[in-house]
C-alpha cells in the first residue's frame, strides 16, 4: 500500500486522481479548500475502496496553505509516494482585462504552491530513494498567451529540470499537458466554454489513466491523447511570431471567453 496526496482533489481532474488511485487501493491525502467537500469525497472513497483517506483544508493561495501541506509531504512517519499537484484556475479576460492580484495569485498557487511542495516532496522521497510527482500543466504551455499559458510553461519547465536533476535517485517526475477537459474549471472561471469545438473536450477519467500509464512508463511530459500530440507537433514546426498570431486569433474564435 502506498500513499498518494492530491492537491485540488474535490473537482475535476484532481477528483479523477482520486477516484483512480483509491481503486487501485492506494491510501489517499485530499487537499483543497471545501473541507465539507473534502470529507465527503474521503468518506466515500473510504467506504469504497477501503483505502485510508485524510484530508487537508488548505488554500494554496496562501503562505499557511501551502505550509500545511508541506508539512504533511515531510512527515517522514508518514510517507507520501506520490504527489499530484493539480490545484489550479483559470482567470476571466485578456491581459490587462485581470487585475495584477488575481494573476498574482495565479502564479502563487500555479508556481510558488507547486515549487514549494514539489520540493518537500522530493526531499523525502530521495532520502528513501522511491516516490514519484506528478504537476498538472496544460497545453496551453505551449502557446503565448497570458499568464494561465505562461504559469503551465514554468510547471513544465521546472518539472522537466527537476526530473534530470534527480535522475538515477529513484524519484519521477511528470508534467502532464492535457488540452480541454470536462470539469467545473470554465465555469469556474465564469468562461463560456460553448465555443469550444466537442472533439477538442477530454474526460477527466481518461486523462488520469492515460498520466498514470505515462508515469510508470518513465516519462517526463505526459500529453494524454492523439490529437494534442498532433497538434503540439505541428505547433513546434510555427515560428513563435506566426504561433502567437494564430493562436491568439484562433483563441478568439474558439477557446472560452
Ligand atoms: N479543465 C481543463 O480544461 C484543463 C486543461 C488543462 C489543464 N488543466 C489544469 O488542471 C488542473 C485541475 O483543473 P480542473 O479542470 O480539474 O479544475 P476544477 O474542476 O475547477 O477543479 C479545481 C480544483 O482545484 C482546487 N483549488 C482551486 N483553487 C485552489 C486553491 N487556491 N487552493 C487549493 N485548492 C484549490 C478546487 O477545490 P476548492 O475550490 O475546494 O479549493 C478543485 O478541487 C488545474 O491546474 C488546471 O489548470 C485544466
Amino acid at each position: 500500500m502506498t500513499t498518494a496526496l492530491i492537491t485540488g482533489a474535490t473537482a475535476g481532474i484532481g477528483a479523477a486522481f482520486a477516484r483512480r488511485l483509491a481503486a487501485r487501493g492506494h491510501h489517499l491525502v485530499l487537499a483543497a479548500r471545501d473541507t465539507d467537500r473534502l470529507w465527503r469525497e474521503a468518506t466515500d472513497l473510504h467506504d469504497r475502496h477501503g483505502v485510508e483517506a485524510d484530508v487537508i483544508t488548505a488554500d494554496l493561495a496562501t503562505d499557511e496553505g501551502i505550509a500545511a501541506v508541506e508539512e504533511r509531504l515531510g512527515d517522514r512517519a508518514r510517507p507520501i509516494d506520490l504527489l499530484v499537484n493539480n490545484a489550479g484556475f483559470g482567470n476571466k479576460g485578456r491581459y490587462l482585462e485581470v487585475p495584477v492580484a488575481d494573476e498574482l495569485t495565479m502564479l502563487k498557487v500555479h508556481c510558488e504552491a507547486v515549487l514549494r511542495l514539489t520540493s518537500a516532496a522530493t526531499a523525502a522521497m530521495r532520502e528513501r530513494g522511491r516516490g514519484g510527482v506528478v504537476n498538472v500543466a496544460s497545453v496551453a504551455a505551449f502557446f503565448p498567451r497570458g499568464t494561465y499559458g505562461a504559469s503551465k510553461a514554468w510547471v513544465t519547465q521546472f518539472t522537466q529540470g527537476a526530473a534530470r536533476d534527480l535522475a538515477g535517485e529513484g524519484v519521477r517526475l511528470m508534467a502532464l499537458c492535457p488540452g480541454f477537459v470536462r470539469t467545473e474549471f470554465h465555469e469556474r472561471a465564469g468562461m463560456d466554454a460553448g465555443n469550444i469545438p466537442t472533439w477538442m473536450w477530454l474526460d477527466a477519467d481518461q486523462v488520469v489513466e492515460t498520466a498514470l500509464r505515462d508515469l510508470a512508463r518513465g516519462k517526463v511530459l505526459s500529453v494524454p491523447d492523439p490529437r494534442y500530440k498532433a497538434l503540439l507537433g505541428a505547433s513546434r514546426l510555427i515560428p513563435r511570431g506566426v504561433l502567437a498570431r494564430a493562436s491568439s486569433t484562433t483563441g478568439r474564435k474558439y477557446g472560452p471567453k
